[in-house]
This record gives C-alpha cells, sequence and structure tokens, in this order.
C-alpha cells in the first residue's frame, strides 16, 4: 500500500544495529528521541519530530529488567499524545507471551502485557515467532507474528537435511515444527514431545513419531535449556545420531544444555547481546524478515 509520508522509526539504542538497516530501506525514516530520568530513575521522554499525523514504529523490547518496558510505555504513550496516527511496537521478542494460560490463582502474563501496550497507546504489535495463538486472543489489540521458517531452512542447508525429522519439544512447538518442515522440504510429519511443567520442575514423555537418525529439534524459547536438554536426552536414547537445535529467542539465562554438544545450533537476534552468544551458537539475523514485512507495508 502506498503512503504520502514513511513510517518513522524509534529505535532505543540496544536495537540501533537493527534499526539502521531499516531505515535504509524505503518507506521508513528515523525518529530520535531523549530517554532521561529525573534524580529517582523515573522516565521522562522528549520528541525530536513532528509525529503529527504520521505512522510511527517503535523498536523495543519489554523483556525485564522492567525498566525497558516503563521506558516504551513513556515513549509510545508521548507518541500518542503528540497526535501520532497509528503506532506499531516492534518488538523482536515478545516477553510474557508465554504466560498464556490461565490457571486459577495464577497470574497471565500475556493477558496483561496486552492491556499495558494497548493503555500506553499501541495499535499493534509485530513480532518474530509469537508463543502462540492464545497470545492473540489475550491481546486487545493485533499481533502480527514472523515465521523464522526460512532463516532455520537456510540456515541448515536446504536439502542437505531432507532425511531429518523435525521434532517439537512439546506440543505447544508443533505448528512452527510444521512451518520448519514445509521451508526445509522434508516430507516426515514432525514428531513430538509431551512436556508438562508441576511447579519449577518440569517432565516431558516422548518423543512420539518417527525420529530416525537425524533430528531438528525447533522450539521458540530457549531460556535455560532445560526443555531441549531433556528433549535431546530422550531422542539419544531413541538412537538418534546426529541433533541439530534451532531456537528463536536465545535468552540463555542458565545453560543446561551445552550448545556444543549438539551437531549445530541456530538463535536469531531478537535478544539484543553485550557480548557473544554461548559456544557453538550461531546466530541468524531477523533484517530479512522485517524488511520483507515493513516494505510491503510502507514502501
Ligand atoms: C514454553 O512453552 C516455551 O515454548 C519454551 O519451551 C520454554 O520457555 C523454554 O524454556 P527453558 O529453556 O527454560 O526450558
Amino acid at each position: 500500500m502506498n503512503r504520502a509520508a514513511p513510517a518513522i522509526l524509534f529505535a532505543f539504542p540496544e536495537f540501533r544495529r537493527m534499526a539502521r538497516e531499516l531505515v535504509r530501506s524505503p518507506g521508513m525514516v528515523e525518529g530520535r528521541f531523549r530517554a532521561d530520568r529525573y534524580g529517582n530513575g523515573e522516565w521522562h521522554v522528549s520528541l525530536g519530530a513532528d509525529v503529527a499525523g504520521k505512522e510511527c514504529v517503535v523498536l523495543g523490547t519489554v523483556t525485564p529488567p522492567a525498566d525497558s518496558m516503563v521506558a516504551l510505555g513513556i515513549l509510545v504513550h508521548t507518541l500518542k499524545k503528540e497526535g501520532a496516527r497509528r503506532i506499531t511496537a516492534l518488538l523482536p521478542y515478545l516477553a510474557y507471551a508465554r504466560a498464556d494460560k490461565d490457571h486459577e490463582r495464577e497470574s497471565m502474563g500475556a493477558a496483561w502485557l496486552g492491556g499495558f501496550l494497548a493503555s500506553s497507546g499501541v495499535d499493534e504489535v509485530v513480532t518474530v515467532d509469537l508463543h502462540s495463538d492464545r497470545d492473540r486472543v489475550l491481546f486487545p489489540i493485533p499481533i502480527v507474528s514472523l515465521s523464522p521458517a526460512t532463516l532455520f531452512a537456510r540456515a541448515f542447508g536446504g536439502r542437505r537435511l531432507r532425511d531429518a525429522v523435525v521434532v517439537a519439544p512439546d506440543r505447544g512447538a508443533i505448528p512452527r515444527c510444521e512451518a520448519a518442515r514445509t521451508a526445509l522440504g522434508i516430507l516426515r510429519p514432525a514428531a513430538y514431545f509431551e512436556k508438562h511443567r508441576h511447579g519449577r520442575r518440569m517432565t516431558q514423555c516422548g518423543p512420539f513419531g518417527d525420529v530416525g537418525e537425524t533430528a531438528i529439534l525447533i522450539d521458540d524459547i530457549f531460556d535455560t535449556g532445560m526443555t531441549l536438554s531433556l528433549a535431546v536426552r530422550a531422542l539419544r536414547k531413541r538412537g538418534v545420531r546426529s541433533i541439530f537445535v534451532a531456537a528463536t529467542h536465545g535468552l540463555f539465562t542458565d545453560l543446561k544444555f551445552r550448545p556444543d554438544s549438539v551437531a549445530g545450533m541456530v538463535v536469531t537476534d531478537t535478544i539484543p547481546r553485550t557480548k557473544g552468544p554461548p559456544k557453538g551458537v550461531k546466530v541468524l539475523s531477523v533484517i530479512p524478515l522485517l524488511k520483507g514485512h515493513f516494505g510491503a507495508r510502507y514502501a
């Protein structure tokens, strides 16, 4: 769709590299802002651009520490107050999205986050590999999810792994595994595990389905690594010799699983890092996905 004016991209400092790439594409220009603090740490935002009647995209994060989320909320609120026509929050990793189940007497972070973003002034969220479709129901605003399947397929060398079996570490991961399976040109149906959490403990049953000799485990989040570690162990017990791992969001908060113990592991760059990834992990850029999406919308 052609627009009279380009969208203005406001990016938080940790996403500067990604922002530079995005504003190289037609249809998006850089928007400047300052986020300062009062003496006690409260945020104060000033805009360096006139946004009245304009489309704005805010590139940032709601990942802990919560401070980044507060800064993002205040920036969005300021853009709205100044008359921005439409505000898209570009959150490459949508934190809290995995808290999407309604268990009695327990929080439901996804519903809370959706309310927070909408009430701050966000009209729409764009993210990579949304945790589940339940999040769309819990959010009062639309969520666009960009699939990393083609990135994973390219990273694993396309046809080289055509005889492999894609394995989902839990039932929720089956749709993303099916997307990757199609992109990889693999005909065998995906195998899967059943995962259950009991408080902080986790159990996994499976794998269900034929796994063969080469497996590609695909999940959205690598946090402590426990999910993938249990899956790798079970696959080895079933005789799988070669295991590849792909996780969209590499949080790496605690390494319960050593990435260099498998044949290959990839994550994407949705989580900005100050130091390099753990040994054995290759990082894939999501820029092609973002450019594809925003290019089609604004260019
Ligand atoms: C949960 O449903 C997610 O899809 C991931 O499987 C989970 O968050 C991974 O966490 P961890 O690496 O700590 O096992």
